[in-house]
């Protein structure tokens, strides 16, 4: 953990103005600067720095906050390697502390397992290209068998675990390293009876899981033959957590702003990039997650999966689809005919071949379709009536009527039935999807009503008089630490003046924050995602621009108090009232 002195101190160090402009064009508007903001496609400039205060804000996207998270979103960091990212840039050494810190977790050096993996990494490595008969044979494997060269495998770092029971083991103690250290960093086992400490990757091919920061982070060894377990992965260390990493992105980020190509296999991946394809990752050795999505998205624009060819890999691949698409990411999905994975695809038909078959990824539309048909064989009169029914319905789903269309013409082709046919069922089910709605009515009204709109503070439009409020006390106590220290010393507020679950954090945030002497707020993007920052960051502005003062303070308090008892005592909204706010909520965030 990183000692809160030592985050200050780079807040301090790092001029918002310096950071931002190496990055973006500013402008001087006033007091503040100005540009194009990099987080959202725009032609006049909403993007707002304001020096004075070592914040941004975007008018345009609502992204906003502090040097961290502006770094983090542009270099695609979460909290800790933002953190560090800012302390190189600022020459500051980052000392690692329990005590102090502005929270209590376990005393860890992070960088000495860091050191450790670097040279376990170097000792599979050269032991990989040394003297040692199975040694010869592991590099045979991986150059004669899986047809890597020599370049391909220095790129990746493979390397070869010796069949021993202790040489690694003896290796790493000679270099320092404790057996407790080797055996929390998954490098080596313990036998509990015995006490014996020895080396957990055993005659097996060595493929080093690196992050975005270029640290060795975990390892995948595998087998050379038919025996099992094929593979075997770090499990979860101090520095690793499978979930949260994909192997090669350290190298696919370069390349990787417009797709990734997403596979199953390690060996898949050093196929793809040893022919060109640099924007290749794959998950450790488990189904995708939907920590690896977000990371993924924070990346790239557009995923292509690209999983095996067996049973396995395509129901893989659907459940990954809809992962992927939860955080919005455009997907499609490619399959290779003929081979069991890309790697083999590859070797068998030639990196051209793979590239046409990326060029015909297929749509969600194409890939559903393609799973209908899958499942039926439409020369059989009944299938082809099930297959019809279900294709009409995925159809009829779609919302654009050309894009329809289009489609209505290739079912026509394909089962051989009138193009008017299929487009009158798909109609008619439109029809009865429109009564089911209307139906349902009242219920999406309300559902808009609780948080369509607003999806950072979904309470708002509940209560929004309230809200407003909440927003303007909040803002005054992120502007001035010493009224947020008066709110809290004379308890003027408490979480029940709060109706919004948002309100409530920040309130609870702040509370934490100035009883603990967090002044600078320095984890706020630690504690809140970087929709909410942005949001709070939009509070504190609004108040920058006006006269602040105690008695504004309280008047605003006196304020929210008032507008939380009148939502209290109850005027329950109808529906129609709901639809007005909705309407003029939408107005306001034109
Ligand atoms: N995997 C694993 N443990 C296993 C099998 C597989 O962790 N027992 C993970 C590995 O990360 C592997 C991926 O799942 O890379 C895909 O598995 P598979 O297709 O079997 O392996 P490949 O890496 O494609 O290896 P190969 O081409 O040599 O079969
Ligand atoms: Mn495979």
């Amino acid at each position: 953990m990183i000692s809160r002195e030592t985050i200050e101190e780079i807040l301090m160090r790092t001029d918002i103005q310096s950071l931002v402009s190496s990055y973006v064009t500013l402008k001087r508007a006033g007091s503040n600067l100005r540009g194009l903001c990099p987080f959202h496609s725009e032609k006049s400039p909403s993007f707002t720095v304001y020096p004075a205060d070592n914040s941004f804000y975007c008018f345009g996207c609502g992204v906003g906050g502090d040097q961290i998270s502006f770094t983090m979103k542009i270099e695609h960091l979460d909290y800790p390697d933002a953190v560090e990212f800012l302390a190189r840039r600022a020459g500051i050494t980052i000392v690692e502390t329990g005590n102090n810190s502005y929270k209590n977790e376990p005393k860890l050096d992070k960088s000495r397992f860091y050191q450790m993996n670097v040279d376990a990494a170097r000792f599979f490595n050269a032991y990989l290209f040394g003297n040692d008969p199975a040694a010869k044979s592991a590099l045979a494997y991986f150059t004669e068998k899986r047809g890597l060269s020599v370049a391909t495998i220095k790129h990746f770092g493979l390397g070869f675990a010796p069949d021993s029971f202790d040489t690694f083991t003896r290796y790493m103690l000679g270099k320092g390293y404790t057996r407790d250290e080797l055996v929390t960093g998954y490098l080596c086992r313990r036998n509990e009876e015995r006490g014996h400490v020895y080396d957990a990757f055993r005659n097996r091919v060595m493929f080093p899981v690196i992050d975005v920061s270029g640290n060795v982070i975990a390892f995948g060894g595998r087998v050379m033959d038919d025996s099992k377990p094929k593979y075997l992965n770090s499990s979860d260390t101090p520095v690793f957590k499978k979930s949260r990493n994909l192997f090669a992105l350290n190298f696919a980020r370069q390349t990787c702003a417009e797709s990734i190509v997403l596979c199953e296999g390690y060996m898949d991946v050093i196929a793809l990039h040893s022919v060109g394809i640099t924007n290749a990752v794959a998950t450790l050795g488990t189904a995708i997650t939907s920590e690896q999505a977000r990371l993924l998205s924070r990346y790239t624009k557009k995923v292509i999966i690209s999983y095996d060819a067996d049973e396995a890999g395509r129901k893989a691949a659907q459940r990954a689809l809809a992962l992927l698409e939860e955080v919005g990411l455009e997907v499609s999905v490619i399959s290779v005919p003929g081979a069991k994975d890309p790697d083999e695809y590859i070797k068998t038909y030639g990196v051209e071949k793979f590239k046409e078959v990326i060029g015909a990824a297929k749509s969600k539309f194409d890939y559903r379709l393609d799973s209908i048909l899958g499942k039926y064989d439409i020369n059989l009169p009944q299938d082809k009536i099930n297959a019809l029914g279900e294709v009409e319905k995925l159809i009829s789903t779609v919302y654009s009527v050309a894009e329809r269309d289009v489609y209505i013409h290739t079912v026509a082709e394909k089962f051989g039935i009138a193009f008017q046919s299929i487009r009158a069922d798909v109609d008619r089910i439109q029809a009865r999807n429109r009564a089911a709605a209307k139906r349902d009515e009242g219920k999406r009204v309300h559902e808009a009503a609780v948080g369509y709109f607003d999806k950072v503070n979904p309470d708002y439009i509940k209560a929004p008089a309230v809200a407003k409020n909440e927003e303007t006390v909040l803002g005054l106590m992120l502007v001035h630490p010493d009224l947020r220290h008066t709110v809290y010393r004379d308890g003027l507020l408490t979480d029940d003046d709060f109706f919004t679950d948002l309100g409530k954090r920040i309130f609870e945030y702040l509370r934490v924050a100035t009883e603990s002497g967090n002044d600078h707020l320095i984890d706020i993007s630690e504690v809140f995602s970087a929709e909410e920052v942005g949001r709070i960051t939009k509070m504190k502005f609004s108040r920058m621009e006006v006269t602040n003062s105690p008695e504004v303070l309280m008047e605003s308090i006196a304020s929210l108090k008032k507008a939380i008892a009148a939502n209290a005592s109850g005027q329950t909204k109808t529906m129609d009232e709901l639809a007005e706010i909705i309407r003029r909520r939408q107005e306001e965030q034109k």
